[in-house]
């Protein structure tokens, strides 16, 4: 069983992937720690995270088990993250890992920008969670409030639309919703609200599934 979430920055995605799998008893990967890790391994190196060769070679060096690092969420690396992953070689070197991720038994809930379109493209469900511009700024500046991080609204609403801009336009693997995907916009729904919203999704799209197979 493979649940594929995709969506852009602060859409509320990776909070559902968490509660989602949770609820089905699935593994979950989110996939952003990928690259924020990459970036971080790059800058941490003397590397510039928009150099091909530097971030290549902080993505085949990469850990797994430095994926928990508290802090990947900086929003600098969340900047940086976006750079690295631009390049088509980083994005390659880390599909091995993902899709690995995927076959875990029983299952796994796995959220990013590419997920439905080329990390596992025959997932048993694809979700596209999206919010307004505007909501996603308010609430990635509450967390960013909440862990002390010195930024203004403005500041996170502008990084928010310039890494719009950028994942969407990237040549290899950009941001889109897959053509399968079902739907769910969160601008007017709080986390539980939008959890039940996920779920009772998903179990329809299961329920198709299962009567088409
Ligand atoms: O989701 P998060 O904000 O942690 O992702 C950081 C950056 O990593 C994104 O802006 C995007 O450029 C990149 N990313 C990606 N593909 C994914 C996940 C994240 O390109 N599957």
């Amino acid at each position: 069983m493979i649940i594929a979430i995709d969506g852009p920055a602060a859409s509320g995605k990776g909070t559902l992937a968490k509660r989602v799998a949770a609820h089905y008893g699935l593994h979950h990967l989110d996939t952003g720690r990928l690259y924020r890790a990459v970036a971080r391994d790059t800058l941490a190196a003397g590397g510039d995270p928009s150099d091909a060769g530097a971030a290549l070679a902080a993505a085949r060096a990469l850990d797994a088990k430095s994926l928990d690092d508290p802090d990947l969420r900086t929003p600098e690396l969340g900047e940086a993250a976006s750079l690295v992953a631009w390049h088509p070689e980083v994005r390659k070197t880390l599909l091995a890992y993902q899709r690995a991720f995927a076959r875990r038994k029983p299952g796994a809930v796995i959220d990013g920008r590419d997920i439905g379109t080329i990390v596992c493209p025959d997932a048993d469900v694809k979700l596209f969670v999206t919010a307004t511009p505007e909501e996603r700024a308010r609430r990635r500046y509450r967390e960013f409030k909440d862990d002390g991080i010195d930024v203004t609204e403005k500041e996170v609403l502008a990084d928010i639309l310039a890494r719009d801009t950028r994942d969407e336009n990237r040549a290899v693997a950009p941001l889109r919703q897959p053509e399968d995907a079902v739907l769910l916009d969160t601008t007017n729904l709080a986390i539980d609200a939008a959890f039940r919203a996920a779920i009772s999704l998903i179990d329809a799209a299961m329920g198709r599934a299962g009567r088409a197979g």
